[in-house]
C-alpha cells in the first residue's frame, strides 16, 4: 500500500526557501510515498483551555486526525535565532496534546532545515528532535540535512538545480521511506 508522509514546513513566507526544498522533495520521492504538505499557518495559538473547556478549534481537530492518519512525518524548517520558528513550535505542540493523545508517540520522523546561512539551521534542526525525542517519535538520526547557502542552490525557476544538493535530497527521502518502514507503527 502506499506510504502517506506529511509534511509540515515551518515557514508560512509565500517565497518561503524551506517551501521549495519541500516541493523538491515531494518531486523526488519514490513511487508509493505519498507527500503531503499540511498548512499550519491557520491553527491559532496553543491554549490548554481550548482542549480542556472549549471550545475545541475545529482547526486542531482536523490537523491532528490528519498526522495521526498518516504514516510518518517530515518536518522542513528554517531556524530562527538559532532555533525552532515559533509558529513551527506551535503545530508541534498543538499535535502532541491532549495528554495521552499525542500524534507523535512511535510515529517516525525525519527533519531537514534549510537556511540561506552557512550554517544549514543546525539549531533549528536539533531543536525538533530534542522534543521529537522528548515525545517518544523515532527521528530518522542519518542521512543528516542542514541545506546551507539555500538560495543559491535554486535556479531561476524557484526548483533546486544544484545537483550534489539534489542527491542528497534523493538520498534523504529514500532513507526516510526505509526509516518508516523499519519504525512503522505496530498494528
Ligand atoms: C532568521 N534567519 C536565521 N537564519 C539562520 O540561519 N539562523 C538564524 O538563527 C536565523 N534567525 C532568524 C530569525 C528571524 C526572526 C528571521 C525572520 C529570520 C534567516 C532565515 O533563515 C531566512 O529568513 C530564511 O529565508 C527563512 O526561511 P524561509 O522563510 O525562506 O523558508
Amino acid at each position: 500500500a502506499d506510504k502517506k508522509i506529511a509534511v509540515l514546513v515551518g515557514s508560512l513566507r509565500k517565497e518561503s526557501l524551506n517551501r521549495k526544498f519541500a516541493q523538491e522533495l515531494i518531486a523526488q520521492a519514490p513511487a508509493g510515498l505519498l507527500l503531503e504538505i499540511v498548512e499550519i499557518g491557520d491553527l491559532g495559538l496553543f491554549n490548554q483551555d481550548l482542549d480542556e473547556t472549549g471550545p475545541l478549534p475545529a482547526v486542531w481537530t482536523a490537523f491532528r486526525a490528519k498526522l495521526k492518519a498518516s504514516d510518518a512525518i517530515l518536518i522542513v524548517t528554517p531556524e530562527y535565532n538559532r532555533s525552532v520558528p515559533g509558529v513551527l513550535k506551535n503545530a508541534i505542540d498543538i499535535a502532541s496534546r491532549p495528554y495521552g493523545h499525542s500524534i507523535w508517540d512511535g510515529k517516525p520522523v525525519a527533519v531537514m532545515s534549510v537556511s540561506p546561512g552557512a550554517i544549514g539551521g543546525f539549531g533549528a534542526n536539533h531543536h525538533v528532535r530534542q522534543s521529537m525525542v522528548s515525545m517518544n517519535a523515532p527521528v530518522m538520526p542519518a542521512p543528516e540535512a542542514y541545506i546551507g547557502n539555500a538560495a543559491s542552490l535554486l535556479g531561476e525557476d524557484g526548483k533546486v538545480s544544484n545537483e550534489r544538493t539534489k542527491e542528497l535530497l534523493q538520498k534523504f527521502i529514500t532513507a526516510f521511506s526505509a526509516w518508516a518502514d523499519t519504525n512503522a507503527p505496530k498494528a
